[in-house]
C-alpha cells in the first residue's frame, strides 16, 4: 500500500536499513509487515495482549503493535527471519518440534522470539521463569506445557553445551563455535531422527520439514 506521508524513517530490519514514508499513527509491526515486507511477523490482536508480533527490539524483545513507527526510526529491529541462523533460535526451533509445541502455528513465531530472549537473558531459567517469560504470548492450542517443555529442552542443551558458566561465560553460544560446530542439538539430542523426512523413523509425515520450515517462519 502506498503511503502518502511527509513523515519518513528508516529502520534496520535484519540487517538491512528499509525507508519508508509512514503515518504518524502507524505502529512498528504496520512497518515491518507493510514496508519490509517481514510477514513472520504475525498480528494478533494488534492491542498488546497476544505477543503474536514479538520482535527484538534494540536487543529487546519487544511487542511490535505498541510501538510506533516512527518512534523506531533509526532503530535495529530482528524478527524470526533474521534469528533462522542462530543456533539458540535454531535449537529453540527444533525443541518446539520435538515437544509438540508447534500446532497451528500462528503464535510460534512471538513465542519463539520470546523464548529467545528469554534464554538470551537467563540461560538456566525456572519453570516459573519461563512461564513469566512467555507470559505476554498466547497459545490456544498447547495449553502451554509444550512449550514450557521445549523451552526446558533448549535450555538443558545450553547447560550440557556450556556446563562451566554457562553459555554466556563461553562468550555467547555465537562465539562459543556455534551450535553446528558443535555438533548441533540434532547430534546432542538425537533430533536428526526427527528433522529427517525421509527417515522411516521420523515421526512426522513426510512433509515434515517443509511443513515445519513454513510454520517456525509463521507461514507467510
Ligand atoms: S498483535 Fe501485538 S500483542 Fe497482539
Ligand atoms: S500453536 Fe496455535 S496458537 Fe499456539
Amino acid at each position: 500500500m502506498e503511503i502518502q506521508s511527509d513523515l519518513k524513517v528508516t529502520i534496520r530490519v535484519n540487517g538491512v536499513a528499509v525507508s519508508a514514508p509512514v503515518q504518524a499513527a502507524d505502529s512498528l509491526l504496520d512497518f515491518l509487515r507493510n514496508q519490509a515486507r517481514a510477514t513472520d511477523v504475525k498480528c494478533g490482536c494488534n492491542q498488546g495482549d497476544c505477543g503474536t508480533c514479538t520482535v527484538v527490539y534494540d536487543g529487546k524483545a519487544i511487542k511490535s503493535c505498541l510501538v510506533l513507527a516512527a518512534q523506531a526510526d533509526g532503530k535495529e529491529v530482528r524478527s524470526l527471519k533474521g534469528l533462522m541462523d542462530d543456533p539458540l533460535m535454531q535449537s529453540l526451533q527444533n525443541a518446539f518440534l520435538e515437544c509438540g509445541a508447534v500446532q497451528c502455528g500462528f503464535c510460534t513465531p512471538g513465542m519463539l522470539m520470546a523464548s529467545w530472549s528469554l534464554l538470551q537473558d537467563n540461560p538456566n531459567p525456572t519453570r516459573e521463569e519461563m512461564r513469566q517469560g512467555i507470559s505476554g504470548n498466547l497459545c490456544r492450542c498447547t495449553g502451554y506445557k509444550k512449550i514450557l517443555d521445549a523451552i526446558s529442552m533448549a535450555a538443558a542443551l545450553l547447560s550440557t553445551e556450556h556446563p562451566a558458566g554457562g553459555y554466556r561465560a563461553a562468550g555467547g553460544y555465537r562465539a562459543a563455535g556455534g551450535y553446528r560446530a558443535a555438533g548441533g542439538y540434532q547430534a546432542a539430542a538425537g533430533y536428526q531422527v526427527a528433522a529427517n523426512p525421509a527417515d522411516p523413523r521420523d515421526r512426522l509425515d513426510g512433509q515434515a520439514q517443509a511443513k515445519a520450515n513454513y510454520l517456525l517462519l509463521g507461514g507467510g
